[in-house]
């Protein structure tokens, strides 16, 4: 087995091949993955079967402790029943497509902002891998953004500026952009979370914003200042040349970084064509096999 990776953007994304990931347990094979995650940031892998059960052992071997509210468990129940596998379709408990109005059919439309998973937690999540079951005939592409280049190409006097800044992440607060309304219960619940405004990624030493629409205020701001500069930081982070489109094929894994990219889905006729993924986020806390022996502050 010899694991190759095939560059699908100048700045990140690689498709890989040679690895069926339900076998991939030997310690240098899951740290080749790692440093191309490193590398890369965004992995795509091609015709990967795997069951609900291999996906979550996958995600363990590759990275450790599963995340487990990415989602909004406060909403509604898991139809898959363990909160480590989050439900990405249009379909209901009965496997039939969603009415207009479900709630949860809303709630998943604002997976079309640009995000990433569970920064409105803490731990936030760092990889998730997101596994295609059934994949309607045209679009609902996923698009990606290099949070990584984006940082590089501000300028000095910016990135001086940005240094040190904290923002408070809410995911009540972005679907609130998109007219959704709370319940006194359920906001108590969401309270969100606080991140620096710049990430050191602790492999490659890189910088990179890390940026959501759940991204609400910068502590110590004041709130349109504030909120205007994430605002304008997200409009530079999703220009075309930071940004990779993915189109779906049934059996596809797709590995990202929420550490250092955005993602986004694309719109597509949910009303007629059933679309079914799984998610699976780790946490993203220090991880166990103990990055010392790989490079670092690697400059390649
Ligand atoms: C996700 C997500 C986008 C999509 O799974 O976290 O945002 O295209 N998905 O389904
Ligand atoms: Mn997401």
């Amino acid at each position: 087995m010899s694991i190759s990776f095939r560059g699908l953007h100048p700045h990140f994304a690689a498709e890989v091949s040679g690895v069926d990931l339900r076998e991939a347990r030997a310690p240098a094979a899951l740290d080749r993955l790692r440093a191309g995650m490193d590398e890369y940031a965004v992995l795509v892998f091609r015709d990967q079967p795997f069951t609900d059960a291999e996906q979550l052992a996958f995600a363990q071997r590759l990275d450790g402790a599963l995340h487990t509210k990415t989602g909004i468990s406060a909403l509604q129940k898991n139809r898959l029943g363990d909160e480590a596998l989050t439900d990405i379709s249009n379909v209901n408990e009965r496997g039939e497509i969603q009415q207009r109005e479900d709630r949860r059919r809303e709630y998943s439309l604002a997976n079309r902002l640009w995000h990433t998973d569970a920064s409105f937690q803490d731990p936030p999540g760092r990889y998730s891998m997101l596994h295609a079951r059934v994949i309607p005939p045209a679009g609902a592409d996923t698009e990606f953004a290099d949070m990584r280049a984006a940082y590089d190409a501000l300028d000095a006097a910016m990135k001086a500026r940005l240094e040190g800044l904290r923002v408070h992440h809410s995911i009540a607060y972005s679907r609130q952009t998109l007219g959704f309304d709370f319940s006194d219960a359920e906001k108590a619940q969401l309270q969100g979370a606080v991140h620096p405004l710049v990430r050191t990624l602790p492999r490659s030493g890189r910088k990179a914003l890390y940026l959501a629409s759940h991204a609400s205020r910068i502590i110590d701001w004041p709130l349109p200042d504030g909120r205007l500069l994430l605002r304008d930081l997200i409009e530079h982070a999703t220009q075309r040349q930071f940004v990779h489109r993915h189109a779906w094929r049934a059996g596809d894994l797709v590995i990202w970084d929420n550490r250092c990219t955005m993602h986004r889905a694309t719109p597509f006729e949910d009303g007629r064509y059933q679309r079914e993924l799984r998610r699976v986020t780790t946490l993203d806390v220090e991880r166990r096999d103990a990055d010392a022996s790989s490079a670092r502050g690697g400059t390649g």
